[in-house]
C-alpha cells in the first residue's frame, strides 16, 4: 500500500502549500516510483483536476517513449498535475502548453536565463536540456508530468547525457526554491488551460521560445530538413531541400 506522503515540505505543512498554490490537492513524497503513475492512480480514484503529486526522488521516473528519467533525491522538481480535458485545445499538443507554463516559471525565478522549448517537449537553457514534459491520458483527465533538473546529481549526469543535460541552478548561478517554481508553474497552467484563449496564447508564447526555428533538423517521421516553426495545430513545419513543406505531427527531432 502506498503511503499518503509527507506532512511537511521545506518545513511547511503540505496543506499550506495546497492553499498557497490554490490547487485541489497536494501529495508530496520523499520517494516514489513515478509521480505520473501516482497521479494516474489518484485520477482513477476520482481526484479532481489540479490535484498535484510531487516527489523528492523518483525510483522509476519515466521520460518520453519509455526512456528512464533520472530523478535523484533533492536534485530536481519532479511533479505531476491532473489537467482537465474540458478545454477544447483542438490538435494542439498539450506538452507544448505545459512546456510554455514551465518555461515562463523558470524565467520568473531566474530572470537571467532564457528558457526555450525544443519541440515537442524539451525545456532548454542554451543548448542544454534542463527539463522535459510527459503528458499521459488519465481517467477523465490528462496527467501532465514535469521534470526540471535543479542541480547536477552527485557524481554528475549519466554518461550518455553528459554535455547535453543541464541544471537550472547551475545555469542561473544561484540557489532556487522548488516550491516557488512549482507554484508559478501551477498558476500558469491554470491560466493557460482554463480557456481556449489561454491555450492559444500559449501557442504564440511557444513561437518566441522555439529552439528549432530556422535550424537544420532530422525528424524521425519525415527525415531531414529545416524547422520552420509550428502551425496553428502545434505541428512542426519542416522545409525539405526542394523547398516544399511538410507537417511533422509526432516523433523525435534531432538538431543536426
Ligand atoms: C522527457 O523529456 O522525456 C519527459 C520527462 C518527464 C519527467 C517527469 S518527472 C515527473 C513525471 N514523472 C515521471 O515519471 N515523469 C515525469
Amino acid at each position: 500500500m502506498i503511503d499518503v506522503g509527507l506532512r511537511r515540505w521545506g518545513g511547511v505543512p503540505v496543506e499550506t502549500w495546497r492553499e498557497t498554490w490554490g490547487v485541489a490537492s497536494v501529495e508530496i513524497h520523499a520517494r516514489i516510483g513515478s509521480t505520473n503513475d501516482r497521479a494516474r492512480e489518484l485520477a482513477a480514484s476520482g481526484a479532481p483536476p489540479y490535484s498535484v503529486v510531487i516527489a523528492d526522488e523518483q525510483t522509476s521516473g519515466r521520460g518520453r517513449r519509455g526512456a528512464a528519467w533520472h530523478s535523484s533525491a533533492g536534485c530536481g522538481l519532479w511533479m505531476s498535475v491532473l489537467l482537465p480535458t474540458v478545454v477544447d485545445i483542438g490538435d494542439l499538443p498539450l506538452p507544448l502548453v505545459v512546456g510554455v507554463a514551465a518555461a515562463e516559471a523558470i524565467e520568473s525565478v531566474a530572470p537571467n536565463v532564457h528558457a526555450s522549448i525544443k519541440w515537442p517537449n524539451d525545456l532548454l537553457i542554451g543548448p542544454r536540456k534542463v527539463g522535459g514534459i510527459l503528458c499521459e491520458a488519465g481517467s477523465g483527465c490528462v496527467v501532465a508530468g514535469i521534470g526540471i533538473n535543479m542541480r547536477v546529481p552527485p557524481g554528475g549526469f549519466p554518461e550518455k547525457l553528459e554535455g547535453r543535460a543541464g541544471a537550472l541552478e547551475h545555469e542561473a548561478g544561484k540557489i532556487l526554491l522548488r516550491s516557488q517554481l512549482c507554484g508559478l508553474i501551477l498558476g500558469s497552467l491554470e491560466t493557460m488551460t482554463a480557456t481556449a484563449e489561454g491555450v492559444y496564447a500559449s501557442l504564440s508564447n511557444f513561437r518566441g521560445r522555439d529552439a528549432l526555428q530556422g535550424n537544420p533538423v532530422d525528424t524521425e517521421q519525415e527525415g531531414p530538413g529545416v524547422a520552420r516553426g509550428v502551425d496553428d495545430s502545434g505541428s512542426l513545419m519542416l522545409e525539405r531541400a526542394d523547398g516544399s513543406r511538410v507537417r511533422v505531427i509526432s516523433g523525435s527531432v534531432r538538431l543536426t
